[in-house]
């Protein structure tokens, strides 16, 4: 069962997880390194949301626009999930973390696709968090799927063109099942969204630290978190209205 979260507390959370290569180039060592490093930040921040009692976090792990790295760096972040998968799986399960992978799956290489499917599959009962993992997407590309999945629903005589309002395409997106994006958060020192989560995040509160990913440990997220808690979340209303209820 997920722990409920306290007053203040964000329900769905999603961080740009920056910093890697610049982690690994401080101490002179290659930018795969600083991946390795990223994975225990990733560890870090599930423990974070499972204690804080977040119902779901997303993380960009690999966006559409990474495929542009040098191949090597490429090649060495597929290996780098496959050995998670294989490693981290077993205990996130245990932790009752149900894991999702969001994104075009397909241009994965078959092993790597399969097993994010297995992955999935295998937590799917969970509930303590929903860890959805962002890879090979990108926010364009989840606008522009839902609009061609709403097309074919159009097609299929469901309903009719007039019928697509903001809710109805909502319910195509990602994560359209999960609470809506309360809180982005980028590390490394970029003040940008970089085309990750761009439906989702019409509301959500944005966060950003000059931490780099690597260095990203509890308290660092519990500072996010204090801030958050002291944001005035109006959704056009004014502060009056708000402090009305
Ligand atoms: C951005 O840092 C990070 C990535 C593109 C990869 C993120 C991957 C991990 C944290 C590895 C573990 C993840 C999972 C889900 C097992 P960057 O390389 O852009 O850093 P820079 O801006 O300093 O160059």
């Amino acid at each position: 069962m997920a722990a409920r979260p306290e007053a203040g507390v964000p329900r769905h959370l999603a961080i740009v997880m920056d910093g890697n290569g610049r982690w690994a180039k401080q101490r002179l060592r290659p930018r795969t390194f600083g991946h390795h490093a990223g994975q225990k930040a990733v560890r870090e921040a599930v423990e974070f949301c499972l204690r804080r009692g977040i119902a779901s976090l997303t993380l960009f792990a690999f966006s559409s626009e990474n495929w542009r790295r040098p191949p090597t760096e490429v090649s060495a972040l597929m290996e780098l999930f496959l050995k998670a998968l294989d490693k981290e799986v077993d205990e996130l399960h245990g932790n009752g973390v149900r894991i999702r992978f969001v994104g075009d799956l397909d241009a994965f290489a078959p092993e790597l696709s399969a097993r994010m499917r297995a992955a999935m599959e295998r937590t799917s009962a969970n509930t303590a968090l929903n860890m959805n993992v962002a890879v090979n997407y990108g926010g364009r590309w989840d606008i522009a799927h839902a609009a061609r999945l709403a097309a074919e629903a159009v097609a299929r005589g469901e309903f009719s063109a007039d019928d697509i309002d903001e809710t109805r395409l909502h319910g195509y997106t990602c994560l359209a099942d999960q609470p809506p994006l309360d809180l982005f958060i980028r590390t490394g020192g970029e003040r940008r969204v970089s085309n990750f989560l761009l439906w989702q995040i019409a509301y959500a509160e944005l966060y950003f630290t000059d931490t780099l990913w690597p260095d990203v440990d509890q308290a660092c997220l519990d500072e996010a978190l204090d801030d958050y808690a002291r944001r005035e979340r109006r959704y056009g209303r004014t502060g009056e209205q708000v402090a009305k209820g």
